[in-house]
């Protein structure tokens, strides 16, 4: 099987309208039982599962064709978020990130989600905007009305650089001109074009662009040409995602459920009035966010930068997730924020595993892909606001920590649940705590065996 040629054999087909993302006990799984579950469910083809069984093949060459001064492979763990419900269609999630409970506490809040009918997710058309620099402009008016005049022929001709995005339905579709400042030695101002990306993030055709219709619009506005590059504030390609929760399913440990309902909206105001609080608010988020934009293959960079300053945007931190109480006692929870993914160009064509990743969520445009890192987003957060209106955080995060502990002195296979539970009913996840266990553990099975 060729390694890039990776179109149609993972697509499972048979049972696909049927499939749930609801995997019971899949977590208590060794690796190879849980790939073996999801062939058996009809979410993997058997080559996808022997893909993934081969770290998605992705091998030096790969690697070494991806960047620059390659001396080996870095890898991160490939996990599904389950039990995603989102607008009515069963999903399991990519996420690739690095913090152990992120995965789990996605997972349980959309459990809770799904049981009330699941994540409601749209996004805006796929919207970028390139920007063109101009300074010591000396007419900043006449500058910015002749190139607004001459906007239909220079879109054309934009569009003469991007074959291939037109040929896509895609393409420059609007300028617009901002006056940034006047002064002596003539103004500074910026030319927006709006550009449709279709399926790509797009960043290449916007800096394509940017650069080659510089000297035009300098040839229309007069003054010197400045920087030319995309602007990674895509706002005009938001993701928005809604849920409602019974208040009932929001009980725990102790907690009765409206106490965490209540205890999740007075978390939501203190991160609306508090920009401390808007930033921890807005990293619980991202941490779905971004593991599944890591698992697909895009820029997290961008995103990271998009989200942050669309959060600033009234001039104030803001959180990009809210919750309030409905009229019917219910939670109910909205995300909006910008998301420029690509499910074609970049990574996607370099590295196998991301094909993968696309495949087993089902994926087929940029804005589903922005609806599931929404959806994924908006679980993460509500799993923190949770925890934090309740137990805390630390009992959940520390369970799953302790395993990243057994493995980090050596443990292996069974051991590692094993000295896991030890160090979490102790309540002590030193590393020299898990090296103790681990030894007598050991120990002990020797002289059981002798
Ligand atoms: C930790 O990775 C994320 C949280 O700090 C998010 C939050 O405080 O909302 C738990």
């Amino acid at each position: 099987m060729s390694r890039c040629d990776l179109s149609s054999q993972f697509k499972p087909g048979a049972h696909a309208s049927t499939r749930s993302s609801r995997l019971a006990g899949f977590y208590k799984l060794p690796v190879a039982e849980r790939r073996q579950s999801l062939l058996a469910a009809g979410w993997l083809t058997p080559q996808a599962e022997e893909l993934l069984a081969a770290h998605a093949g992705f091998i030096e060459s790969v690697a070494d064709a991806m960047s620059e001064n390659v001396i080996g492979i870095h890898g991160l763990p490939l996990a599904l978020g389950l039990n995603f419900l989102i607008n009515g269609r069963d999903v399991l999630a990519p996420m690739t990130v690095e913090e152990p409970s992120v995965v789990a506490a996605a997972s349980n809040a959309a459990r809770l989600a799904r049981e009330a009918g699941g994540f409601f997710a749209e996004t805006d058309e796929p919207l970028m905007i390139a920007q063109v620099q101009l300074t010591h402009v000396p007419h900043a008016e006449p500058a910015k009305q002749s190139l607004l005049n001459a906007r239909v022929a220079l879109l054309r001709r934009a569009n003469e650089m991007i074959p291939e995005m037109v040929r896509r339905g895609g393409g420059a579709k609007d300028l617009e001109v901002r006056i940034l400042e006047e002064t002596d030695a003539g103004a500074m101002l910026v030319v927006h074009l709006i550009v449709d990306t279709r399926d790509a993030m797009g960043a290449n055709a916007l800096n394509t662009l940017a650069e080659g219709m510089a000297a035009p619009i300098q040839g229309l506005a007069g003054g010197r040409i400045g920087l030319r590059i995309l602007s990674n504030l895509s706002d005009r390609r938001c993701v928005r995602v809604r849920v409602t929760i019974p208040a009932a399913a929001l009980a725990s440990e102790g907690y009765s459920g409206e106490q965490v309902r209540d205890g999740i909206v007075s978390a939501s105001r203190f991160a609306e009035l508090d920009s401390y609080r808007a930033c921890t608010h807005n990293k619980g988020l991202m941490n779905g966010v971004d593991a599944v934009v890591m698992a697909t293959g895009n820029d997290w960079r961008a995103v990271e930068a998009g989200a942050h300053a669309y959060a600033a945007r009234s001039g104030r931190y803001s959180p990009l997730a809210t919750w309030r109480v409905n009229s019917e006692g219910h939670l109910e929870g909205k995300l909006e924020m910008p998301l420029a993914l690509g499910i074609v160009g970049g990574a996607v064509r370099a590295h196998p595993g991301v094909r993968l990743s696309l495949e087993i969520a089902g994926i087929s445009s940029a804005r589903e892909l922005a609806e599931i890192a929404g959806a994924v987003g908006l679980a993460s957060n509500l799993a923190a606001l949770k925890a934090l209106a309740s137990t805390g955080i630390q009992k959940g995060h520390m369970a799953l920590h302790a395993r990243s502990v057994a493995a980090e002195v050596g443990a292996t296979g069974e051991e590692i649940a094993m000295i896991a539970m030890v160090l979490a009913r102790e309540g002590d996840y030193r590393p020299e705590r898990a090296l103790t266990v681990l030894k007598q553990a050991r120990l002990g099975s020797v002289l059981h065996e002798s």
